[in-house]
């Protein structure tokens, strides 16, 4: 039997589901029962009725699935696929700015650990923090807004909603590569494609797309466009699903180098033991459990 085929048969037997990001590998995303972004994932796995939840990405997408379904067995093939973005603050860190500003309300990305959502009011990812930080401002437009830990996503969403921010110098090592230089020459390359970009990029890269939007966000674009040509400003691995989904259309990465290593650490062969040994189990303690469970509440309650 191949591998494919053995993951699929224990996967029946165990009663397990596989949830994928964007960024997985093509052959991932291929025997994923569901591929989306941050919040698509964290939905299907507070929903999915399956005992155990593969998850293919990054450990703080596994965290927020376990925290949304204590009870069930949440898997990441590989503990070391972390997200360098997310380890750039720790609560230690956080505490003592929430100390400095004791009236704001803190706004977390879901890049963040289960330690340092627990002392968040609100979670958010980049398909809603627009909608978040409006919520906020809706009965409090004064309010002081903590946001953490991606600079880049506070300035675009600071200049969304038009509201200063007190932001951490937090950034994504694998959208930082991706530089305007880039993007101007490929427009002058592919002068029809529209440039499709994440929050997480630069503002001197999102203030050259014609499009900023999450991964879930860029593939609902690239699908229901009537354009044949897209430049992609993101991690690469989304370009297999758009590919997929729109055979007919041409998609161009901005750069080869947005590529993100800990998304790239899950591979069949990983999935498989994972299935296998039932490792390793993502586990958080009870008292930040819930605490971080509130923020996250708090985001899915307003989308
Ligand atoms: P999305 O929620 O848009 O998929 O982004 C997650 C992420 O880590 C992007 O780098
Ligand atoms: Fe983290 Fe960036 Fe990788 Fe997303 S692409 S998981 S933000 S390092």
């Amino acid at each position: 039997m191949n591998i494919v085929d053995q993951i699929k048969k224990l996967k029946k037997e165990k009663n397990a589901v596989i949830l994928a990001h964007n960024y997985q590998l093509p052959e991932i995303q291929d025997i994923a029962d569901f591929v989306g972004d941050s919040l698509g994932l964290s939905i299907e796995a507070s929903r999915t009725d399956a005992a155990i939840i593969v998850f293919c990405g990054v450990h703080f997408m596994a965290e927020t699935a376990k925290i949304l379904s204590p009870q069930k067995i949440v898997l990441l093939p590989d503990k070391n696929a972390g997200c360098p973005m997310a380890d750039m603050i720790d609560a230690e860190s956080l505490m003592a700015l929430q100390a400095r500003h004791p009236d704001a309300v803190t706004v977390c990305y879901v890049n963040t650990s289960a330690a340092v959502k627990a002392y968040c009011d609100y979670c958010c990812t980049s398909a809603n923090a627009v909608k978040i930080v409006q919520n906020i401002l809706l009965n409090h437009k004064d309010k002081e807004i903590i946001f953490i830990p991606d600079k880049y996503l506070a300035q675009y969403v600071s200049a969304q909603v038009k509201h200063d921010f007190i932001i951490w110098e937090g950034y994504c090592p694998t959208h930082a590569k991706i530089m305007p230089e880039n993007i101007l020459e490929a427009k002058k390359l592919h002068p029809n494609a529209k440039v499709i970009v994440h929050p997480e990029c630069r503002p001197t890269v999102t203030s050259l797309a014609d499009v900023v939007a999450s991964t879930e966000g860029m593939s609902k674009y690239a699908k229901k466009s009537p354009d044949m040509e897209f430049i992609i400003g993101t991690e690469i691995g989304i370009i297999h699903r758009m590919k997929k989904e729109n055979p007919d259309k041409i998609f161009y990465p901005v750069t080869e180098k947005a590529v993100c290593p800990n998304m790239k650490k899950i591979t069949l062969e990983k999935v498989l033991w994972s299935l296998e040994d039932l490792s390793f189990e993502i586990t958080v303690e009870p008292d930040i459990m819930e605490k971080a469970r509130l923020s996250i509440e708090r985001m899915l309650k307003i989308v």
